[in-house]
């Protein structure tokens, strides 16, 4: 049986962080306020030359490193992102260019906050069925260019960056001791589309708009659609939380992660913490949190690790994967 395993990861940010203390001459909030809401306490920022396809390029090309592959290994490109450089073509197009592939296909993919697990859900279909060996995924945003930022409200929250990794069809045994994908969960619901939206686009205002979110309501559902889906990933691969080694949350906020993991029963030293390195970074915020934990030593090969998003539309999943 193939299986989708992860071979190299990657990340990369933006020189510039920014600390909460900035946004206190910018809106009226405080340091105190963020962290204790969110956990967050700084974010990088995209400078003018820094664009979703320069740090995903980045992301990858140390995702590929990792592997001890080139671009020429690739057939596929999934770029999870809500903040193209352009509405179109495609950014995983320009990212193909850019690392000097001409050979397979690249395309976008967005699912918002969740597009990195849709993105790993859909490599690990096209290595499945055959159409692709090797895929590059990527997750790569820069939202402070969609914030509104006198919105105190959204702008104190989100984070620029990307994360990458090389997925692989590889031969197993068909037991849970086998590295890659074990398990996959994807919902949406459209009737929640107003909560978390973007106010422009090409077919509408003609603009790119700014964020807008309801955050209380977002919370409120947060947890119950994460738990939800993970649940059922659990019940597909039959485990249950106490087998995770690592759970590498979304990180939107550090009271939902806490507030998931402890209505789960997953131990709170298994949890994967960066919303105070990093913000939200939307599709960026899981593999991001990834290279974090691989960098420092947490998450080896061997590992059960389980991933989960939520976001925009709304839309959430959750894939369960031997590292
Ligand atoms: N500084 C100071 N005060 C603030 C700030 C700020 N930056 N932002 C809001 N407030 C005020 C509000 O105006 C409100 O004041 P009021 O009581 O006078 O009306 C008060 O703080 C409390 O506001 P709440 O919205 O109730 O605060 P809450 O505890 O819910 O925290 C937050 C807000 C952080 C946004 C939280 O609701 C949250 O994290 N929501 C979920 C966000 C999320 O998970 N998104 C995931 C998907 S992201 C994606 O898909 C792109």
């Amino acid at each position: 049986m193939i299986r989708s395993a992860v071979r190299g990861i990657g990340s990369a940010l933006p020189r510039r962080v920014m600390k909460n203390v900035e946004f206190e001459s910018l809106v009226d909030t405080t340091d105190e306020w963020i962290v204790q809401r969110t956990g967050i306490r700084q974010r990088h920022i995209a400078s003018d030359d820094e664009t979703t396809a320069s740090l995903g390029e980045a992301a990858a090309r140390k995702a590929l490193d990792d592997a001890g592959l080139t671009s020429a290994d690739i057939d596929l490109i999934v770029l999870a992102t809500s903040t193209p450089n352009n509405t179109f073509p495609a950014t995983a197009v320009e990212i193909q260019d850019r690392l000097g592939m001409t050979h397979g296909f690249a395309f976008d993919m967005q699912a918002v906050c969740s597009g990195f697990v849709y993105a790993v859900n859909t490599a690990d279909l096209h290595i499945r069925a055959g159409q692709a060996k090797r895929v590059l995924v990527i997750g790569s945003e820069t939202f402070s260019r969609i914030l509104d930022w006198e919105d105190r409200t959204t702008c104190v929250l989100f984070g620029d960056g990307a994360g990458a990794v090389v997925m692989e069809g590889v031969e197993g045994e068909g037991s849970l001791a086998d590295r890659g994908v074990i398990a996959s969960s994807l919902r949406s619901d459209g009737a929640q589309k107003d909560k978390l939206f973007v106010d422009g686009g090409p077919s509408t205002t003609g603009t790119v708009g700014h964020l807008r979110m309801q955050g209380r309501e977002v919370f409120k559902h947060a947890v119950g659609m994460i738990t939800d889906v993970i649940e059922d990933v659990f019940g597909r691969a039959g485990i249950t939380a106490e087998d995770i080694g690592w759970f590498v949350p979304h990180q939107a906020n550090k009271r939902i992660i806490d507030a998931s993991a402890k209505k789960l029963g997953i131990a709170e030293e298994k949890v994967i913490i960066t919303v105070d390195l990093h913000g939200n970074t939307s599709a960026a915020s899981v593999p991001l949190a990834l290279a974090h934990a691989v960098d420092e030593g947490k998450i080896k090969r061997g590992d059960l690790v389980l991933l989960e998003a939520m976001g925009g539309g709304f839309t959430w999943g959750a894939v369960l994967l031997r590292w």
